[in-house]
């Protein structure tokens, strides 16, 4: 197959195995280009994306720009905070107004799940989802499954990867239990009831709130973010007695690992609450793929938008 079934990358929902093994095939030689001294090929030169951000990012913001500039395209950024979204213009009165000025592609994201589906149905271009709300987030999935082949072999049928957190507000861990069930692999959440929604078992995922058992089970470990900014503001905390309590139960240790007679993968999409989730000596250890998977997040966001453009 050379060829995505999809024209939009809106959600890992959409995808079969094939769209996710052309964009991990296409992801490595795209890796191999970024590891020459001259990291930057012409392949999206006649290509204009805009990246329009409605909400905070980082790593994918940066990542999905490094990846346009490596593939020559020329870019647009837009965040929503200074932008005329401020004085109530609508989303797609935003978006027409950015392809008038003639853009080929759209990165995205936005606070509300679904607002990418929204946009694909009224505008006439490409739209990749960088993040809806706590819908999907397809291109984390995407370099996560990548990152887990890279240290577990390329086969992820029958490896057991444990999601481990704040399942309820998470994007991240939707995407990734999708992308890792395409792939045959056996996914478990874990993490205390009240931050694991009652449908996940629907979802054909086991279920666990007890992180020490889990540990034992897995191969490998996505630890998650608590995101209290969706629990009612920063310091606002509804779902669990306090943070201290919170990592007592849930907190990745050193203590944790060493009662376990092998290495664990380590995986976390950040940004890390260090000494919370996840201690430092763990996030910095030798078993971390935390900056494998930054690196990878460049090569794969090149793949996907390489190969949606050919569509
Ligand atoms: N993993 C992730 O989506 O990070 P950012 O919010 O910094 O983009």
């Amino acid at each position: 197959m050379s060829e995505l079934s999809i024209k939009h990358l809106l959600g890992i929902r959409d995808m079969t195995r094939d769209d996710l093994e052309l964009i991990f095939k296409t992801t490595s030689e795209f890796k191999e280009v970024l590891n020459r001294p001259i990291k930057k090929v012409p392949s999206l030169r006649d290509l204009t994306v805009a990246n329009l951000f409605f909400e905070n990012s980082t790593r994918t913001r940066l990542s999905f720009e490094l990846a346009q500039k490596r593939l020559s395209a020329d870019i647009v950024n837009f965040s929503a905070s200074s932008s005329s979204v401020k004085k109530g213009e609508t989303l797609v009165d935003t978006v027409n107004n950015i392809l008038a000025m003639k853009v080929d592609m759209v990165v995205m994201r936005h606070p509300h799940p679904g607002a990418p589906h929204f946009l694909s149905k009224k505008v006439k271009t490409t739209i990749i989802n960088a993040g809806d709300g706590t819908h999907e987030h397809p291109t984390q999935a995407i370099l996560d499954t990548f990152s887990l082949r890279e240290k577990l072999g390329d086969d992820l049928e029958g490896k057991r990867i444990a999601i481990v957190g704040d399942i309820r507000h998470s994007r991240v861990a939707i995407s990734n239990i999708l992308a890792l069930q395409l792939l045959g692999a056996t996914v478990r959440v874990c993490g205390p009831a009240t931050l694991i929604p009652k449908h996940m078992s629907d979802l054909g995922v086991e279920v666990s709130h007890d992180l020490d058992e889990t540990l034992i089970w897995a191969d490998a470990v996505n630890m998650l973010r608590i995101q209290l900014e969706r629990q009612g503001g920063p310091n606002s905390i509804a779902f669990f007695p306090s943070i201290r309590e919170y990592t007592i139960g849930f907190g990745l240790t050193q203590q944790r690992l060493d009662k376990l007679d092998k290495q664990l993968a380590i995986l976390h999409p950040g940004p890390i609450n260090r000494g919370v989730e996840i201690s430092s000596e763990i996030a910095d250890g030798e078993h971390s793929v935390i900056l494998d998977q930054v690196e990878n997040g460049v090569a794969s966001r090149m793949a996907v938008m390489y190969l949606l453009a050919r569509q």
